[in-house]
């Protein structure tokens, strides 16, 4: 651990502590010490300076721990993950997955991180990664299918995230074609997946999911909620990210054997935009229809203004209610 990272795990308990104490902890200056606070902002960290009592992450920080989160795995989950790995911090967790599918590490892998610098979003957006957070994790899973088998992917992927988020708890929550999960109209988690095929052999997918579990007020994105404004105590990151690997591993299984239509009643039940009214944006166009519902493969179904029944593939266009 460098000094940044050990200086973090030190006011991750939420407590006051003094430049001097610190210091002496880490066996550096004070005034290095303040240096270190500085850059922890950079990270998305918040730190209260008070003059007589010292610095203090306002909360704490809820670190993830690989023995707490390997404890909650499922024996069907330990089996089907080979590799298991949380990194302190990484430009992105799917592209961190895409370079060891390339060196030909093609194990099936989870990381997690803390912190990512250039989280990836859908449509070339990024991702708001601040340290200590939220939820960044990406899987690599190798499915024995041509990637024109996988379309219902990324949908059943978010219906993971919404059992997961149910199990702990959290209700009202709702589906936005392809992947995004809501809460009360506010944007909770995002999905981002990258795929690889050797074609008539296997296709390798990368599944990141984002969750904003409890994000620093101050951040600057529209239209987010996270965990800790919707239930009324601290979230455990620690055991949301277990269930979270479990409820996945359980879906990928379920899909690999039925596809996607075993899921549709499901996808139906927390569906926000059937029978909706909505803008589709393609990359040079937009235009308004009605949505009818999603196809048995996981395409949107839509009505536009010359009564034409249209069969919308994700990675085309993007959806907003009207
Ligand atoms: C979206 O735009 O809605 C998709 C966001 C996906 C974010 C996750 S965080 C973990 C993984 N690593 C990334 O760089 N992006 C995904």
């Amino acid at each position: 651990m460098n000094i940044q990272s050990k200086l973090i795990s030190l006011l991750s308990d939420g407590k006051f502590h003094s430049g001097e104490e610190l210091g002496s902890l880490l066996k550096i200056t004070r005034s290095a010490i303040w240096k270190v606070i500085k850059q922890l902002s950079t990270l998305g960290i918040e730190v209260n300076c008070v003059k007589g009592k010292g610095y203090q992450i306002p909360n704490g920080l809820d670190l993830l721990n690989k023995t707490t989160i390997y404890h909650h795995l499922s024996d069907i989950t330990r089996k089907n993950i080979h590799c298991f790995e949380i990194l302190e911090k990484v430009s992105s967790t799917n592209q961190y997955l895409l370079k060891e599918l390339n060196s030909n590490n093609a194990k099936t892998s989870i990381v997690l991180t803390e912190y990512q610098s250039a989280g990836r979003g859908r449509r070339g957006r990024s991702w708001h990664s601040p340290y200590g957070k939220n939820i960044y994790l990406s899987l690599l899973w190798h499915f024995e299918k041509d990637p024109g088998e996988l379309f219902g992917l990324s949908l059943v992927t978010a219906m993971a995230v919404i059992f997961t988020l149910e199990k702990y708890g959290l209700t009202n929550l709702q589906l936005k074609w392809p992947n995004d999960v809501l809460w009360n109209g506010r944007k909770l988690s995002g999905i981002l997946i990258e795929m690889m095929a050797r074609p008539h052999i296997e296709t390798s997918v990368i599944l990141g999911i984002g969750i904003n579990v409890d994000m620093p007020k101050n951040s600057q994105i529209n239209d987010w909620v996270d965990i800790s404004e919707i239930i009324s105590t601290k979230p455990d990151r620690n055991k949301i990210t277990a269930l979270l690997i479990n409820e996945i591993v359980d879906i990928l299984e379920l899909f690999q054997k039925n596809g996607f239509s075993y899921f549709l009643p499901d996808w139906q039940r927390y569906d926000m935009l059937n029978n909706q009214t909505v803008t589709i944006y393609t990359n040079n166009n937009q235009f308004t229809a009605r949505v009818l519902g999603i196809s048995n493969k996981g395409e949107l179904i839509i009505l536009n203004e010359h009564d034409e029944i249209i069969h919308l593939l994700q990675g085309e266009v993007s959806v907003r209610l009207s």
